[in-house]
């Protein structure tokens, strides 16, 4: 019997020797047939378990983003790394080899095992899906981003004054960036579903009260909670698995129920078609086309995931940097009165259209896009045997080859704060460098590029130019009631938040 094992186990080593030589020798010829370079590697250690244990503290310390950004100016804009499990993977965070993962070399790179990580909340949806279903569940939300869809801002007013109805008119101080949290939930379940959530309370009772999670802080817990195990399953790679617990699943439980609650809603509406409101609802454009109410959940949370959490966390941003730098307030409202008068002298209809004329404005949403891009970090998985154009070589200059099944991580942040294309002051806020260049490239991608772009950007911006707008309208000085730096503590899932909320004071005179 020993005779036996001993013998099968020296076969499966030989075998798994011969494979990876087999390997090696495969990928050295590809490599070499497409002219690459190997680009530098950071040193993580046996297996990759210190470099794993090292980043696994500083997601502890809240500084993931910060942590993986100084890779990038120790190594280089491309490197590659051992990861836990000996995965070898690459960073970039380079214009060339980005345009070529989202939008040149489509083809050449899928989500990967994004799948199955994020399954349990996310199940099969745009967020998850590849190749034909993705085509098809983006085929379905496109109908939802056009002109007049997004140009409703109708639709919006409500929301937006009811936020200014819970800031504290007494000059005390509050956590702004919960209420954005509040008014985004609220406004894209009005948008995208036909009914709003009512998270911040309404005349009618809230969904979220007839449900589990209770109120609105259930309900983002919740969903918090859920997004932290999907982001530690991601980087935990091969492992992902291992992470499930009780605590995941009851989030998990919990989220699906409040969607649920339209998923029978759009049902319904389906078999009373005289009901439906006459404006393209996604939600009843699901129900037409599927019965099934797994198919709609997974779609529409999928959704709510993107038109949530990316929106609330701009506007967190935008009022962190307004609270640090005075003088950018009162330009900022000094443009926006002059356009459109205050909240007591109103000038005209704010349109969707003089929302994206205000130069002002527009410069400043780039500037903290730029530094705080809510989704800060990405990643593709290679569905052949590629190349990457750049990072390979002493020089970096050669391209990189990847192995299909390897993954590509590649951080915006990094890359929007890289001196050579923003200056020496690249770590700085100063919304006019994009009056001295406000054409970019591929060094600037908040919204993602290529087949794969963000369909919600035309909303998001008018959501967040209207919400600031009709704020800098109201309340005519803004107090910073939280530390006095202005490099936030970020808070990273598949988003990017404020550790520890954005607290202001708000005043008016107006
Ligand atoms: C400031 C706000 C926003 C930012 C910075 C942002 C950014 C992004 C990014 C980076 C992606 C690419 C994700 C990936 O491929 O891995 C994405 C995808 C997407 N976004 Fe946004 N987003 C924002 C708001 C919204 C809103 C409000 C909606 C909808 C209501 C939305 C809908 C989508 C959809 C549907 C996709 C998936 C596209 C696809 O895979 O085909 N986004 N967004």
């Amino acid at each position: 019997m020993l005779t036996i094992l001993l013998l099968a186990s020296a076969l499966l080593v030989a075998f798994k020797t011969f494979q990876f030589l087999h390997q090696t020798y495969h990928d050295r010829k590809t490599a070499k047939a497409l002219g690459c370079q190997p680009p530098p590697a950071i040193p993580t250690g046996p297996l990759g378990i210190p470099g794993f244990l090292r980043m696994l503290t500083a997601v502890k310390e809240k500084r993931w983003v910060e942590y993986i950004s100084q890779f990038y100016e120790t190594f280089g804009h491309t490197f590659t790394q051992v990861s836990i499990g000996g995965v070898e993977m690459y960073g970039t965070a380079e214009p060339e080899n980005i345009k070529a993962l989202l939008a040149t070399q489509f083809q050449d790179f899928g989500l990967g095992s994004r799948h199955r990580e994020f399954f349990p909340l996310l199940g099969n949806g745009i967020f998850t899906l590849d190749g034909a279903g993705w085509t098809h569940a983006r085929g379905l939300l496109r109908p939802q981003f056009t002109r007049d869809q997004v140009a409703d801002l109708d639709l919006m007013d409500g929301h937006v004054a009811r936020m200014i109805d819970l800031i504290p008119q007494d000059g005390s101080s509050f956590d702004i960036q919960r209420l954005f949290f509040l008014l985004t939930i609220d406004s894209a379940t009005h948008f995208l579903f036909g009914e709003s959530v009512g998270s911040m309370g309404s005349s009618d009772a809230s969904i979220l009260e007839k449900t589990a999670v209770g109120d609105a802080q259930g309900f983002a817990d919740a969903f918090n909670t859920a997004q932290e195990y999907l982001a530690a399953r991601s980087r935990a790679l091969g492992f992902y698995w291992l992470i499930n617990p009780k605590e995941f699943r009851e989030a998990n439980r919990r989220v699906h129920e409040v969607v649920d609650h339209y998923v029978r809603r759009a049902l319904e509406s389906k078999r009373h078609p005289e009901k439906q409101s006459g404006r393209y609802i996604f939600a009843e454009a699901l129900a037409a086309d599927n019965d099934d109410p797994r198919v709609l959940r997974d779609n529409m949370l999928n959704i709510l995931l993107a038109g949530r959490d990316t929106t609330a966390s701009l506007l967190s941003s935008s009022f962190f940097y307004l609270a640090r730098h005075p003088a950018v307030w009162t330009k900022l409202r000094r443009a926006v009165v002059g356009e459109f008068g205050d909240a007591t002298h109103p000038i005209g209809d704010i349109t969707h259209a003089r929302l994206k004329d205000l130069r002002d404005l527009r410069h400043f949403l780039n500037e903290v896009l730029r530094l705080q891009p809510p989704v800060p970090l990405n990643f593709r998985v290679a569905q052949k045997d590629t190349s990457l154009p750049v990072g390979g070589g002493p020089d970096g200059k050669s391209p990189v080859y990847v192995r299909k099944g390897q993954l590509v991580t590649y951080s915006v942040y990094a890359m929007h704060r890289r001196t050579d294309f923003y200056g020496p002051d690249a770590h700085e806020f100063r919304p006019e460098r994009w009056e001295e260049n406000s054409k970019r490239g591929w060094e600037y991608l908040p919204f993602n590029g290529g087949p794969r772009i963000c369909l919600g950007q035309q909303y998001a911006l008018t959501e967040a130019s209207f919400t600031l707008v009709k704020l800098l309208q109201r309340f005519d000085r803004l107090e910073n009631a939280g530390p006095a730096s202005d490099r936030p503590v970020i808070q990273c899932t598949l988003t990017m938040s404020h550790d520890a909320g954005v607290p202001v004071r708000l005043f008016s005179s107006v």
